[in-house]
């Protein structure tokens, strides 16, 4: 079912990015965003779009001391003949019901998230870029800001959606892609067993910056996390899952230590391979193996998968101080594919054979 929400539209529109390869990751907002409140008793309820501007919130809010909150990933794509679609949003919805679960915030329903994407998406439509690599940003994100110390669910919340026209997250790919270095971290550690790490929530990549601060001394763009227990299997990379092609098997580490983010990409980019008949496996990968494996010839490719990075390849590891190139160090071929069948069924420009893509009743010139 289809929700409406009334509209207040900004009497000062910004001045637009004239440059859409240049775009960036989230450095620009568009002119509105969509609000709605969650008081205990009564619900999520007031529901409205209006403009995008500084919020006012009580220095008490629990979210600033205890940072019960979440958010979500998503992006708007404008398609050749101007209609502008979203990316299995049905999966941003279910995660966001289990992330929610975990951080004891109430349930969003499915269809409070797509009618309030779809009413603020209809306010900033022509903000959706077309030039190759962009698309609009959408970050729903839910926050409690009951004024209280206690250690406790709060019982009032506020959930937004904002957007932003953006290219490539890590820069550089905005001009077709190119590989990116990233840091293994061995120290810090990302999620353990019992913690949040499934769960989209700020804690856990406030809690990696240290790691993120490790992999720019080291001129690396991202961290590649290890597990917590051994520090010895591949988990996830800062902004996304991770895969490893060895030979002619694609491996990934699976879900069900719950420290890995349930990526909607990583989902997509599986049932692709298995679709094209490539070998994909979900199961543990030792640093170690990898960094033989780079050395024997055999690691083909490493990628990054995310809404953020959508295939982000990569070239070479930083591991213990030495540098492991993949392969010949350039983009590996089923990464190259994956990012063109998935870029491409987004943007339209690919015939959607896995029926992902979700057409809003939105049209620009
Ligand atoms: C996304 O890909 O949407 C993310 O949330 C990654 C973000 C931390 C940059």
């Amino acid at each position: 079912m289809k929700l409406t929400f009334p509209v207040t539209r900004t009497t000062h529109p910004k001045q637009r990015p004239t440059d859409e390869s240049q775009l960036g990751f989230a450095r620009y907002f568009t002119d509105h965003m969509f609000v709605m409140d969650y008081d205990e008793g009564q619900g999520w309820h007031d529901g409205r779009v209006v403009p995008h501007e500084p919020i006012l919130i009580e220095p008490a809010s629990c979210v600033l001391h205890y940072a019960q909150m979440m958010f979500e990933g998503m992006k708007a794509y404008r398609r050749p003949d101007g209609t502008i679609q979203l990316f299995r949003p049905d999966m941003n919805a279910k995660r966001m019901v289990r992330t929610n679960e975990r951080m004891c915030i109430p349930e969003l329903p499915e269809e409070i998230l797509i009618s309030g994407i779809e009413a603020v998406v209809r306010e900033d439509a022509d903000w959706v870029p077309s030039a190759p690599g962009t698309s609009l940003y959408i970050r729903p994100f839910i926050f409690g800001d009951e004024v209280s110390f206690s250690v406790l669910p709060a019982k009032h919340y506020r959930f937004m959606i904002i957007l932003s026209p953006t290219g490539s997250y890590y820069a550089g790919n905005d001009k077709g892609l190119q590989t990116t270095r990233i840091y293994v971290e061995d120290e810090y550690i990302r999620a353990a067993t019992g913690g949040t790490g499934y769960a989209k929530v700020g804690g856990n990549y406030g809690g990696g910056m240290r790691a993120s601060k490790n992999a720019i001394a080291n001129q690396c763009k991202d961290v590649l996390w290890l597990d917590a227990r051994e520090h010895k299997y591949v988990e996830e990379i800062g902004t996304s899952n991770a895969f490893f092609r060895i030979n002619d098997e694609v491996i990934t580490a699976p879900l069900d230590s719950g420290t890995i983010l349930p990526g909607i990409t990583r989902d997509s980019v599986i049932q692709l391979l298995k679709r094209w008949g490539i070998k994909v496996s979900e199961r543990r990968l030792s640093i170690d193996d990898i960094c033989a494996a780079a050395e024997d010839g055999s690691l083909k490719e490493i990628f990054a998968s995310g809404t953020a990075a959508v295939i982000s390849p990569i070239g070479t590891l930083n591991y213990k101080g030495k540098d492991y190139t993949v392969a010949d160090g350039k983009v590996g071929e089923v990464a190259q594919r994956l990012y063109d069948d998935l870029y491409g069924m987004q943007t339209g420009k690919v015939e959607d054979y896995m029926g992902w893509t979700y057409p809003l009743d939105i049209k620009v010139n």
